[in-house]
């Protein structure tokens, strides 16, 4: 096992000299590692779901209601400043019937229009307004809105915690943050 100083040292290394780490001996990959289905779900998930994932910095949304976009695994994060001190990341995906929220980054929202029906979120994702309410009266809105995701803002790099086991993770890796 390395401490945490070996790994640095041996990065600091390898970026000296432009190298690479090489495994022992050669070891050879069968084919179907590359192309079995069940495998990539499976890395998908525990890479990008049950593993804390650094999507950007505090500095990428500076102001009240800057916002971007990122995909991760196969799904696309909203990430949004709420306010001076809170920043926010929200599944990017319309509580409707599921359409793509925003694309690409912005500044200065003051909410998130949906381009298919124009339902009406707020920078902190609750759902505001929609066309034709009476339509949905028994669909109170304090349901419908967005899927949040925890974010830690830690030191200013934006942390993605989707499940529990993200959440673990990034809670005994901080330690090596600091
Ligand atoms: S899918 Fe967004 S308003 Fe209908």
């Amino acid at each position: 096992m390395h401490s945490s100083l070996d790994i640095k040292d041996r990065l600091q290394s390898l970026i000296i000299n432009q190298e690479t780490d090489y495994a022992k001996s050669i070891y050879k990959n069968p084919v179907k590692e590359y192309i079995d289905v069940k495998r990539s779900i499976t890395e998908k998930r525990i890479i990008f779901e049950e593993s804390p994932i650094c999507i950007g910095t505090s500095a990428l949304v500076p102001n009240k209601g800057d916002w971007f976009t990122v995909d991760i695994g196969n799904k696309s994060i909203l990430v949004v400043r709420n306010n001076k001190t809170e920043i926010s990341a929200y599944l990017n995906i319309c509580s409707h019937r599921g359409a793509k929220l925003v694309e690409g980054s912005g500044t200065k929202a003051y909410s998130f229009k949906c381009p298919y029906h124009s339902w009406v979120y707020t920078l902190g994702g609750e759902l505001k307004a929609r066309p034709r309410e009476n339509a949905f009266e028994e669909i109170h809105k304090d349901k419908c809105g967005l899927q949040k995701f925890e974010l830690d803002n830690h030191q200013g790099f934006l942390w993605l915690i989707m499940n529990k086991k993200a959440k673990n993770k990034h809670s005994s890796n901080k330690t090596d943050l600091n």
